[in-house]
Formats: C-alpha cells, structure tokens, sequence
C-alpha cells in the first residue's frame, strides 16, 4: 500500500495532469459535462490517429493482416466516439446558454485531432486547416498528411501491386483534393467483389474500410442532430452557418468506388 517509492496508477498514468485539462470557464453546471464529452473525444481522435496511420504504414509495404486489427479498433474507437452523443445529450438548450458566451469563437471547427483523422481518411481541403497556421506543431503534421496518400489511396496502391488495373493518373493523383470516382477503380473493386476467395484480405479491407466511413457518418449525423437540438440553426460559435454546414458534410465520401461496387455487383 506505500506507494512512496513506487509508480502508483496517478503517476503512471499522469491522472493530475490529465485532470488539470479540466478548466472550466463558468459557474454552469453543465460545463464540466461539456468539456469531458470533449477531452474524451480528443483522446480518442488521438488514438485512432495512431491506429490509421500505423495502418497506413503497414499498408505502405503491402501487409494487410495488422492493418485490418488496427482498423477494426478504430472502429470501435469510433462507436465510442458516437456513444458520447447520449451523453452530452442531456444537455439542455437552456443549459448550454449559460455558459455559450464565455468560450467566444471556440469550435470543434478548430480540432486539429479531427481535421488529422478527417485527412488520413482522404477528405481533403486544404482551406480546414487554416485556423492551425499559427501553430506550426499542428500545421505542420496536417500539411504533411494533406500533400501525402490516405488511406484509400495506399489500398489502391495495393490493388495495383496485385495485377489489378489501376491507372496511372488515379495512383499518382494530386493528394491535395478529395478522391473522385474513377471507372477503373470500380472495375478493380468489382473483381475484387466477384472473387473475394481470390482476393480475400483485399475483400476484407475494403469492407473495414466502409465499416469506417458508415461509422463516421453516423458520428457526422448525430453531432448534426445534437447541434440542432440544442442551438437550433443558429450560426457556430466557429464561424460557418452551423446545423447548414454540417449537414452538408454529410454528403462528403470518402471511398466513392466502395459504395459503388455495390450498385454494379
Ligand atoms: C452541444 C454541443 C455542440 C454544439 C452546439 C456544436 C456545434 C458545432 C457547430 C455549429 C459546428 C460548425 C462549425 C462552427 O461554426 O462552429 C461544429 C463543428 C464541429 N464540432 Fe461541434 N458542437 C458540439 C459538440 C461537439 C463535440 C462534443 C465535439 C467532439 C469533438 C465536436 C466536434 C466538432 C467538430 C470536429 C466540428 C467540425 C466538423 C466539420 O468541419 O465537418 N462538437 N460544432
């Protein structure tokens, strides 16, 4: 029990310094509920992070098999990403009133967590990480990984070493913009999908790939539907035109030949 000498679980795991995030800027009581939905989320954008690109570099040398482990945390990661919808929805619009003006211009807008997620994944607009030019710790990582493959990108890479036919200009596209829906592609993904017994790990990538896209649509959707349950279409705190924004967010994809080869099979 005399842990004087020895880690203790606060020491190893830096419990004071974790805590000590937890600043709240108001007397609200609902507050303290606003920002744990919040660090908890940054902590598990972080992981999945580590987890996607991890996978991508693996992906990069063509293994898939600890990629897909990797996948497969990030999405339960995400389903607890989306579970903390319930929780922060016990927040009142009233609630939220009493502390909304104290964070000023603050945003979700600006987590530099999820814009990283957002650009491994391949939805790619250089504009979004412009809040973060004035710290180049975080520009600097997001640039690299807007002008670098995501990883649909790697996985079409990987289709290619294996005899399918991806051309060129998809292979050495410009990594800058989001992916656009290639003919081609299809056609690979649809031979994929023809003969999964042949093409096996590359069959199961792609289906934890869409696993991942399904999950952060529903991580856009309910994010959508808490903001207009409790500010209603009043503008973001970060600027854009709020519930109008993000509903039109959901209409971004990801892996576009994904849910296309299902129309075609
Ligand atoms: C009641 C709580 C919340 C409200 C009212 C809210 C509201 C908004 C609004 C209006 C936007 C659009 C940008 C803007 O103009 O500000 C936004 C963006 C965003 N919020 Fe929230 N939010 C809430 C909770 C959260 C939580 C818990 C997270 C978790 C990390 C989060 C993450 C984000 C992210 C990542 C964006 C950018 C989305 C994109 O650019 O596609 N928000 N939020």
């Amino acid at each position: 029990m005399d842990f004087s000498q020895r880690l203790s679980y606060g020491d190893y795991l830096r419990t004071d310094t974790l805590l000590s995030a937890h600043q709240p800027i108001t007397q609200a009581h609902d507050e303290h509920l606003f920002i744990t939905v919040h660090h908890v989320s940054e902590l598990w954008l972080d992981l999945i992070i580590r987890e996607l690109q991890a996978a991508m570099a693996l992906l990069a040398a063509g293994v898939t098999d600890t990629p897909l482990k990797m996948l497969t945390r990030v999405v339960r990661a995400q389903e607890q990403l989306t579970d903390a919808w319930e929780v922060l929805k016990t927040m009142t619009p009233a609630d939220y009133l009493e502390f909304r003006g104290a964070f000023g211009q603050a945003s979700g807008f600006q987590s530099a967590g999820y814009r990283m997620v957002e650009v491994l994944l391949g939805n790619r607009n250089p504009t979004l990480l412009r809040p973060h030019e004035h710290r180049p710790d975080l520009h600097g990582p997001l640039l690299a990984a807007l002008h670098a493959p995501s990883v649909y990108d790697l996985t079409l890479h990987l289709l290619a070493a294996r005899g399918l036919n991806i051309p060129a200009e998809v292979l050495e596209r410009d990594f800058t913009q989001p992916p656009t829906e290639h003919p081609a592609v299809l056609d690979a993904w649809l031979t994929v999908y023809r003969d999964p017994e042949q093409y096996w790990d590359l069959y199961e990538l792609a289906e934890k790939l869409l696993d991942v896209e399904d999950n952060f649509r529903r991580w856009r959707f309910n994010h959508l539907t808490t903001v207009e349950r409790t500010i209603g279409f009043k503008t973001g705190s970060g600027g854009t035109s709020g519930a109008g924004y993000l509903r039109r967010a959901l209409s971004i994809v990801l892996f576009p030949e994904l849910w296309q080869v299902r129309t075609s099979l």
